[in-house]
C-alpha cells in the first residue's frame, strides 16, 4: 500500500472565528518544556500525585469484569446519582431529586461546558473573578458569552469586593461563577461573602455556577457551599467530581445538580454531545463515594502537612505566600525578584529544572504571581523548594 500523507493546506479558512481567536491556554505552553526536561520537578500539573484508591480502581476493574461496559442511561446511574444526592445532603442539608436534578458528566470540565451553553444566549454576561482556572474565559467563549472579570488581590487574602460585583451588573448579566476553593490561590470564601453574592443573585434574578471540585481539600474548618445559602440551590448550578478529591482524573468523572429545567437543558446537550459519562468510571465513582471518605482524610492530611511546609519555605525565601485554605496549589507573590512570571516560570525551569506557572496563565493581572502545586511528594516538594530558594537566591 502506499502511504499518503495528510496534507493540511487550504482547511485553515474553515476554522470558526470563534475558535480562530481562543487564546492558547497559557499552561501547556510550559507542559510541553517541562516533558523534554529530564530531571524536572513539576509543580506545575493541578493534579494529585497519589494514585486512585485500589478500593475505587477494584470497583472499576469489576465493571469491566462484570461486562458494566456499556452506555448507561443519559444522566448517569441511577444508584450514582443517588449516592451523590445523599452526599451532598449530609454535607450541605440540601436535598436534590436524583431523578431529575443530578446529571454525571464528563469531569467537571463537561459540566462547565453544558451549563454555560444551557443558559447562555449570545451577548450575555458572566462574571467571574481572577485569578481563576485557566477553562472560565474560553468556556464563556465557546458559549458565545461575554467574560466580565473582576480582580481580587493578594493583600484582600483573594477575598471578593462585593462592591464591586455590585458595580459589574447590567441588564445583560446571566450569572456569576465561583470557584471556592480556588485553583490558583487555595482562597476559600467567607459565609458573609457567600451571603453577600446570594443576596445580590436572588436581587437581580441571576444563576450561580459553583464549581466546588476542591471542596473535600478544605484545611481549616468545614467548606461551605453556596447551595446552603437559602434560596440558592434554586439557582445555583452546583458541579463537582472526582478528579481531585478521589485522585480520579483520569476516569473523566463529575456531577452537576441544580434545578429540574436547568438540569433538563444541560442533559439535552449532553445526551447529543457525550451520550453518557463512562459506565465504568462511574462504577468506581460508587466506590469512591460509599467508601473512599477515609482516602480522601488521608490524602487531605498529606496536602496539609505540604501546604504548611511550602507556605513557610516561600515565606523564607522572600516570596510572601498566603497560607491557602484548600486545593492543592500556593500563589506566592514574585515581585521581590524583579521578574515577570513568564520570566520566572522560565528561567527557573531552564536554570533548576523547577516547572511553575506564571500568574498570568489566570489572568492578565498576575504578572507579579506564579502557581505552585503542591500535589507532589514531601521529598519532591523539598528538593524543589532547595532549588527554587537557590535561584531566588542566586538573583
Ligand atoms: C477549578 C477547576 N475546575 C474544573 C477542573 C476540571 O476538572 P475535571 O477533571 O473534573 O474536568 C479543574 C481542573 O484542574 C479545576 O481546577
Amino acid at each position: 500500500m502506499k502511504l499518503h500523507l495528510v496534507k493540511s493546506h487550504n482547511v485553515e479558512n474553515h476554522i470558526s472565528d470563534n475558535v480562530k481567536t481562543l487564546p492558547p491556554s497559557g499552561i501547556r505552553e510550559f507542559f510541553d518544556i517541562v516533558y523534554n526536561t529530564p530531571d524536572c520537578i513539576s509543580l506545575g500539573v493541578g493534579e494529585p500525585d497519589f494514585v486512585t484508591p485500589w478500593r475505587i480502581s477494584d470497583s472499576g476493574i469489576y465493571a469491566i469484569k462484570d461486562g458494566n461496559t456499556h452506555y448507561t442511561s443519559n444522566r448517569g446511574l441511577l444508584e450514582l446519582r443517588q449516592a451523590i444526592a445523599s452526599h451532598i445532603k449530609k454535607n450541605h442539608g440540601i436535598e436534590y431529586n436524583p431523578e431529575t436534578q443530578v446529571l454525571i458528566t464528563i469531569g467537571v470540565s463537561e459540566g462547565l461546558d453544558i451549563a454555560l451553553r444551557s443558559i447562555v444566549n449570545p451577548g450575555d454576561e458572566i462574571i467571574y473573578f481572577e485569578p481563576c482556572y485557566v477553562s472560565y474565559a474560553a468556556t464563556i467563549k465557546l458559549a458565545y458569552g461575554k467574560a466580565v472579570t473582576i480582580a481580587t488581590h493578594f493583600k484582600d487574602g483573594f477575598a471578593i469586593d462585593i462592591d464591586a460585583v455590585k458595580k459589574a451588573i447590567t441588564s445583560k448579566t446571566k450569572a456569576i461563577m465561583l470557584n471556592y476553593p480556588s485553583n490558583p490561590t487555595g482562597a476559600s470564601i467567607s459565609k458573609e461573602n457567600l451571603e453577600a453574592i446570594a443576596a445580590i443573585a436572588i436581587a437581580n434574578n441571576l444563576i450561580v455556577i459553583s464549581d466546588e471540585i476542591y471542596d473535600a481539600i478544605t484545611y481549616n474548618g468545614e467548606h461551605v457551599s453556596i447551595i446552603s445559602i437559602p434560596g440558592m440551590a434554586e439557582r445555583t448550578i452546583y458541579l463537582n467530581g472526582f478528579s481531585k478529591a478521589y485522585a480520579m482524573t483520569g476516569w473523566r468523572l463529575g456531577y452537576a445538580c441544580g434545578p429540574e429545567p436547568i438540569i433538563s437543558a444541560m442533559n439535552k446537550i449532553h445526551q447529543y454531545t457525550a451520550l453518557c459519562a463512562p459506565s465504568i468510571a462511574q462504577y468506581a465513582a460508587l466506590e469512591a463515594l460509599q467508601r473512599g471518605q477515609r482516602d480522601v482524610a488521608s490524602m487531605r492530611s498529606q496536602y496539609l502537612k505540604r501546604r504548611n511546609f511550602i507556605t513557610a519555605r516561600l515565606n523564607e525565601m522572600g516570596l510572601p505566600c498566603l497560607p491557602p485554605k484548600g486545593a492543592f496549589y500556593a500563589f506566592p507573590d514574585i515581585s521581590s525578584t524583579g521578574l515577570s512570571s513568564r520570566e520566572f516560570a522560565l528561567k527557573l525551569l531552564k536554570s533548576h529544572k523547577v516547572a511553575v506557572v506564571p500568574g498570568t496563565a489566570f489572568g492578565n493581572s498576575y504578572d507579579n504571581h506564579i502557581r505552585c502545586a503542591y500535589a507532589t511528594s514531601m521529598e519532591q516538594l523539598k528538593e524543589a523548594m532547595d532549588r527554587m530558594e537557590d535561584f531566588v537566591n542566586g538573583l
